[in-house]
C-alpha cells in the first residue's frame, strides 16, 4: 500500500508537470522544456514503482489513492505563480523530507522486496531534487517579473491557497540542493 501511494504520486505528478506545459502560455522556451523533462522522469518513476507493484502480485489501482497534489493543481488552474510556489516547491519538495524517513523504515523491514523499493527511491529522490530547483527557478523568475519579493510573497501563497503546513524534519541537504536559501529554511523551522 505505501508502494501504491507513492505510484499514485508519481502518475499524479506526470500530469502535473503536463499540465504546467500546456496550461501556461507565453513563457520562454526553457519553461516548457523544463517541465517535459520533469515529466518523463516522473513517468520513469510511476513506471519503477509500477513494476515493483507488480513483481509482488499487486497493480496500479489495487488501493484507494490520496488526492491531495491534484487538488492543488486544479487550485492554482488560474495562476502559473501559486502553481510553482504550491506545488513543486511545496508538495515535491515534501518528498524530499518524506523519503528518507520512507526509505529507514523499509531498511528496518530489511526483505529484498523493502530494499528493492529503497534503491528506487533513491533514484526518485535525486531525480526530485532536480524537479524542485525547476520549481524555484521559476518562482523565483514569475515573482521578479511581478515584483514581488520571493520570500515575503510565498508566505502569502501559502496562506491564500490555504497550503498544507510542513512538518520537520526537514531535509536541509536536499532542500539546499534544490535552490531553498537559509532564510527559507529558517523560516520553514519556525513554522
Ligand atoms: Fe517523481
Ligand atoms: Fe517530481
Amino acid at each position: 500500500m505505501l508502494i501504491h501511494a507513492i505510484a499514485h504520486i508519481e502518475f499524479n505528478a506526470i500530469n502535473l508537470a503536463l499540465d504546467a506545459v500546456w496550461r501556461f502560455g507565453g513563457m520562454p522556451r526553457a519553461y516548457y522544456l523544463d517541465w517535459m523533462l520533469v515529466a518523463a522522469e516522473e513517468a520513469q518513476h510511476f513506471r519503477l514503482l509500477r513494476d515493483h507493484l507488480r513483481s509482488q502480485g499487486h497493480d496500479y489501482g489495487d488501493f484507494p489513492a490520496h488526492q491531495g497534489l491534484w487538488t492543488m493543481c486544479e487550485k492554482t488552474s488560474h495562476d502559473i505563480l501559486a502553481r510553482m510556489a504550491l506545488v513543486p516547491r511545496t508538495l515535491e519538495a515534501r518528498g524530499l523530507d518524506a523519503t528518507p524517513q520512507i526509505q529507514a523504515k523499509l531498511r528496518q523491514v530489511g526483505t529484498p522486496d523493502a530494499l528493492a523499493a529503497v534503491a528506487i527511491l533513491d533514484t526518485i529522490l535525486r531525480d526530485e531534487v532536480g524537479h524542485v530547483a525547476i520549481g524555484n527557478h521559476w518562482y523565483r523568475w514569475l515573482c521578479e517579473r511581478a515584483g514581488h519579493d520571493p520570500e515575503t510573497h510565498y508566505g502569502t501563497l501559502v496562506a491564500q491557497y490555504e497550503a498544507p503546513r510542513l512538518k520537520p524534519p526537514f531535509n536541509e541537504t536536499a532542500r539546499r540542493k534544490a535552490g531553498f536559501t537559509d532564510n527559507e529554511l529558517r523560516w520553514l523551522q519556525q513554522l
